[in-house]
């Protein structure tokens, strides 16, 4: 990319030579300290070379105009280019399910790997993407989601792992280990992003005992994890826009959990004041000369940040890249390893494996699924969504897949000779009975779509936002922009008329908890011809049930999984691979059990009650609870039991699986710190051959026993008698508990 728009060394700068960050890199890799090599070339700088390292590389306008046609597919984000001392930046790409620039391989959305439980699969997927990243010219990977579901709304729901931060962080853990093998990753939106229409407006107001226990483990876990670089949300947290917030930049990210790698701001309107974002430890603001390419030169003059801190941050960027000069000094791969066919089969798997299976009800004396191949002449597809392209968001996470199996043309190939499989959309559902009363099982796939929930973009460009906005571009850096664009061909899109959009599509948050009128109507039509009728679900995040569900023989949630989506469910249902997902939220019974979401405020009060421990405090079942998911195969847990092993609890017990097919259990360990509700410490996931018994250990950090103190702002160590539960899932009347004496640390 556009290497002409960079500034020039200034009249009487001595010339460094190109090869000094390369230098640098040797010298970290024979054991020196990163951030004295750091400082030693970031001294080497002009005060224009500086500042130049704390924004994207490319100009505004051009930028902007660029993006709206495509551009996010076809060229990585840069930043922090100083080719005069051989700086090579970083360059952005998003996630997360999947590299969204060409033709790559488009995975399952977050939250169904969420619903994997399976740390292993993440971190191979982490592999997978990390390669891939490579091969499209990109460094830094955005797609380390793991803002905590706190509603099931939230239109963005489905880039994240789910409503518990021990899940998500692990999950989120996993994911950066793979991706780092290869390059950088960045983990975001620190901090309480979770409403997506007001995201450029909303003010979240919570208390340090919700932060720190609630919406923060996450972020911490992943940043001891190793992680690169951090991105700040849009919103504001506690009063303070988080891209400028001291609180969350500094005090806690850097002082309190020793976060040695760089932060940039979400795009375009992550930040409101250059001098603040500057002070409040923000290194980078992405990805256009923007706010502080106007304002940070007054911002020094006038004493709103220092000459010191622009300097601490450029070190934090540089010494960050020296840390992975190593990895990064690894040739790309080709591009040939978009979308291979060891990372398709590695979607499929990723697929199957998140398949959560919620209800399997017996039809004349026998469970309907899995399904006998053997005895299907011919299966009814009904449903809009069971062929089409439906892989979930079509903002920032949008992934062009070359192809993608639908349900229908999973179905279709897995029955090839053996049944025939029959289709309608089920606008008519008249028709879409008449065919599934001929038929021997009918599955209906319903659901959502971009369109219904995912990024949203519709208060962008408006009222105080477009103030934001800078003026007219610097003409040379315009002109190499678009020079390069020109020279740097279009990536090949998908199929025409295929779904994925090229600018943003407008979902937002979702409006309702509940399918589509239509969906529900269908369902009806269908559980009314035929008793075999199986429903999958496809979405995000939780969608209530209660009204169809005890109509219908078997559920389950099949979520947008990616470009071999339709091979897994096909797989899953004909019992080729075993149902193993278990559900990352809680799907409640009523939406009234869930706390307070206005798509529209402008102030929301986080506290530290929602999901699973929300509902036990008030003493609602859930409809079905986190955790939650059947298996073909009959699995129980035996006794629990508990020691400690220097700073770890150690929980065992034994699973069995007593039935005639393999299966998984998500071994799940509860525990409650001093007054505060039961919440998940950890879990282990293991595969058990038909009738195998096999002793599980969950290790827990006693961390994760600690509570905030909001006093001292620090930890309490939980001491004394702690009762651990070991259980299938948060609600589970067989779970197990045990006690364990905690010596002081
Ligand atoms: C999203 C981020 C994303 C960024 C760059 C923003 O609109 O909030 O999640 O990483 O765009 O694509």
């Amino acid at each position: 990319m556009a290497a002409e728009g960079r500034p020039q060394a200034t009249t009487g700068v001595a010339m460094s030579d190109e090869r000094e960050f390369d230098a640098a890199a040797e010298r970290v890799a024979d054991g020196a300290d990163p951030a004295a090599e750091a400082a030693a070339l970031v001294g080497l700088m002009t005060d224009e070379e500086r500042q130049w390292c704390l924004d994207g590389d490319l100009p505004f306008w051009a930028g902007l105009a660029d993006l709206g046609s495509g551009g996010y597919h076809r060229r990585t984000f840069p930043a922090a280019r100083v080719p005069r001392l051989g700086l090579d930046g970083f360059a952005f790409s998003d996630g997360p399910r999947g590299v969204v620039i060409g033709p790559a391989t488009a995975f399952p959305v977050s939250m169904a790997r969420g619903a994997t439980w399976d740390v292993d699969l993440e971190e191979r997927i982490g592999e997978a993407i990390g390669t891939e990243l490579r091969a499209v010219g990109a460094t830094l990977y955005g797609g380390v989601c793991v803002n905590v579901l706190r509603h099931p709304a939230w239109g963005r729901a489905q880039e994240t792992y789910g409503e518990d931060p021990v899940h998500v962080g692990e999950m989120g853990a996993a994911l950066t280990r793979g991706v780092q093998r290869h390059a950088m990753a960045c983990v975001k939106h620190l901090a309480c992003n979770s409403m997506e229409n007001a995201r450029f407006s909303v003010d979240v107001s919570a208390d340090e005992v919700t932060l720190h226990e609630v919406f923060l483990p996450q972020f911490r876990r992943i940043v001891e994890e190793g992680v690169a670089v951090v991105m700040s949300a849009y919103n504001a947290v506690n009063g303070e826009w988080c891209g400028q917030s001291r609180e969350l930049l500094t005090d806690v990210l850097r002082d309190e959990w020793g976060f040695e790698g760089f932060v940039i701001s979400d795009w375009i309107f992550g930040l409101r004041d250059a001098g603040r974002s500057v002070a409040a430890g923000l290194d980078v603001e992405m990805p256009y000369r923007m706010i502080r390419a106007a304002g940070l030169g007054e911002a020094l003059a006038g004493g709103a940040c220092t000459t010191e801190q622009v300097v601490a941050a450029v070190e934090r960027v540089v010494a960050t890249l020296l840390r992975f000069a190593e990895v990064l000094s690894v040739p790309a791969p080709s591009r040939d390893v978009l979308a291979c066919d060891e990372h398709r089969a590695l979607a499929r798997e990723a697929a199957a494996a998140s398949i959560v299976l919620l209800r399997n009800a017996p039809v004349d004396g026998e469970p309907v699924l899995p399904l006998d191949a053997a005895s299907l002449s011919k299966v009814a597809v009904l449903g809009r969504l069971a062929a089409v392209r439906n892989l979930g968001d079509g903002g920032s996470s949008d992934v062009w897949a070359p192809t993608v199996v639908t349900p229908l043309d999973g179905l279709r190939t897995a029955l090839a000779g053996q049944a025939a499989v029959v289709h309608d959309d089920g606008d008519d559902r008249r028709a879409a009975g008449a065919l599934a009363a001929e038929a021997d099982v009918a599955i209906v796939i319903v659901g959502y779509t971009k369109a219904d929930e995912g990024e949203f973009i519709g208060s962008a460009g408006t009222g105080h936002l477009a103030d934001l906005m800078p003026g007219a571009d610097d003409p040379d850096l315009a002109a190499a922009f678009q020079a390069d664009v020109a020279a740097n061909g279009v990536e090949s899109g998908p199929p025409a008329g295929h779904g994925e959009s090229t600018g943003f599509a407008v979902g937002g948050d979702r409006d309702s908890l509940r399918l589509h009128p239509g969906d529900e109507a269908l369902i009806a039509a269908v559980a009314a011809a035929n008793p075999r009728t199986v429903v999958a679900v496809v979405a995000g995040s939780a969608v209530l049930t209660g009204s169809w569900d005890d109509d219908v023989a078997a559920v389950v949630q099949s979520w947008y999984a990616g470009m071999e989506g339709g091979h897994a469910l096909a797989d899953v249902l004909l019992g080729r691979s075993e149902p193993s997902g278990r559900l990352p939220f809680t799907v409640p019974a009523e939406a009234d059990h869930l706390p307070p979401f206005d798509r529209g405020a402008t102030e929301a009060v986080y506290d530290a009650w929602h999901g699973y421990w929300r509902l036990a405090r008030d003493g609602h079942r859930a409809a079905y609870p986190f955790g939650f998911g059947l298996s073909y195969t009959a699995l129980a847990l035996g006794p629990a039991s508990a020691k400690v092993e220097g700073d770890d609890v150690v929980a065992s017990t034994v699973a069995a699986n007593g039935g005639l097919r393999a299966g998984v259990e998500v071994v799940q360990a509860y525990a409650r710190a001093p007054e505060r509700p039961r919440r998940l410490v950890g879990f282990t996931r293991v595969t058990l051959d038909p009738g195998e018994h096999r002793v599980v250990e969950v290790r827990v950090p006693r961390s994760r026993l600690a509570t905030r103190d909001p006093e001292a702002h620090a930890w309490v160590e939980s001491r004394g008698s702690c009762e651990l539960v070991l259980a299938r899932h948060a609600e589970d009347p067989e779970a197990s508990s045990c006690t364990v004496d905690l010596p002081p640390l």
